[in-house]
């Protein structure tokens, strides 16, 4: 018998961990049709924005107004609404054009600052057909006023607001930027989220230093980024009650494999399918199925997690012991190699007289 690799996301029944995360990937119907026929097992569509959905039902951004003189530089950074490539009402269109295109779960994504009425919108996805919502709740908090607390109730609200409304399952996507995440995702899962997603890629704005100006960044992903989404699945697996994805720098099978050996549920991936193409899933649908046969795994639920915190043999590799160790370990003995290697020719430096 091969190994099942099938799996539960959001209590959605899928064939396999591999998914297409939120991206322009689901933008075009015959994309979508080729990621199914390669094996990708669901698809998240790419966010429908907050302020998208403000300034076309209220006409303001984060309740201000454009025309107001004194808004209107802050609300010029966003951008026009006929800049993003769907209206909110093409959105539910296309949502529903790719439902009916595929059998896979269409993950509809809202993505937005704050509990608030656009989070009716939910709604709207939920009537154009998605399968699930994944809400991404994405602020940089620059007002030293804000308290964590502040945000961390936002958040849970927003999570509770939107399964007030809604039948289809939720999940929320999370930047690691928290001081107790473990706590946050719990509670989380106690307001209603049916599925966490880690991590968010916190896009960060680099600095131009000839035309001294600030700039946005935004690269592909690699395997580096993996680390932080393993450590955090494999800290939560076994503690909450919904299930869990990984994304952000899943770019090769033995990464999906680390991810579902530290807990997750399924695997989201944008960056290696923008870069491989949809093939790419069938390459690690088949890798996964092989590796799960010569490792003699019946089923993917005896792999998820058997590497997480609760199930080690060595609780402390997820600790601060661990840190210490490893600081340790590469400052006295690789440390001191580079630097011989490095200064070894070094010519001795006269002191300027
Ligand atoms: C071009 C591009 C567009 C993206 N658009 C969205 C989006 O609309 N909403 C969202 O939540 N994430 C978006 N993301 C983030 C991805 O869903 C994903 O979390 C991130 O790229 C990390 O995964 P990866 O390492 O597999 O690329 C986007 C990423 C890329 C590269």
């Amino acid at each position: 018998m091969p190994s099942d690799i099938s799996t539960t996301y959001l209590g959605l029944k899928l064939s396999n961990p591999f998914m297409a995360g939120a991206s322009p990937l689901a933008d075009h119907l015959d994309t979508v049709r080729k990621l199914e026929d390669a094996g990708c097992a669901a698809i998240v569509l790419h966010s429908l924005f907050e302020e998208q959905i403000t300034q076309a039902t209220t006409g303001r951004i984060h309740q201000m107004d454009p025309l107001d003189q004194q808004f209107a530089g802050i609300v010029s950074y966003f951008p026009q609404s006929d800049a993003y490539p769907l209206s909110p009402d093409a959105y539910l269109e296309h949502l529903h054009r790719v439902k009916a295109a595929v059998k896979i779960p269409v993950i509809g994504s809202l993505n937005g600052t704050a509990p608030e009425d656009w989070l009716k919108s939910a709604r709207l996805l939920e009537a154009a057909g998605a399968d699930a919502i994944e809400l991404n709740i994405y602020a940089v908090i620059t007002d030293p006023n804000e308290s964590a607390l502040n945000v961390e109730n936002n958040l849970r609200q927003a999570v509770a607001d939107v399964k007030a409304e809604l039948k289809i399952p939720i999940a929320v996507k999370l930047t690691p930027f928290f001081t107790a995440f473990g706590h946050l995702a719990r509670e989380l899962d106690r307001a209603g989220a049916d599925g966490l997603v880690l991590f968010n890629r916190f896009l960060q704005p680099d600095i131009d230093i000839r035309h001294m100006a600030i700039w946005p960044r935004l690269e592909l992903s690699d395997s580096t980024e993996l680390l932080l989404r393993l450590q955090w699945l494999a800290i939560l697996h076994g503690r909450l009650h919904c299930s869990l994805a990984a994304t952000g720098g899943v770019a090769s099978p033995t990464d999906g494999i680390k991810a579902i050996l530290a807990g997750a549920h399924a695997v989201q991936m944008v960056s290696a399918i923008l870069r491989h193409g949809a093939s790419h899933f069938s390459l690690m649908r088949n890798e996964l199925r092989q590796w799960m046969d010569a490792q003699q795994f019946g089923s993917l639920d005896e792999v998820r997690g058997r590497l997480s915190l609760a199930r080690t043999a060595d609780p402390s590799a997820f600790e601060r012991a661990q840190y210490v160790r490893t600081l340790n370990d590469w400052s006295t003995l690789i440390a001191y190699q580079a630097y011989q290697r490095t200064h070894d020719d070094d010519d001795p430096q006269t002191p300027p007289s």
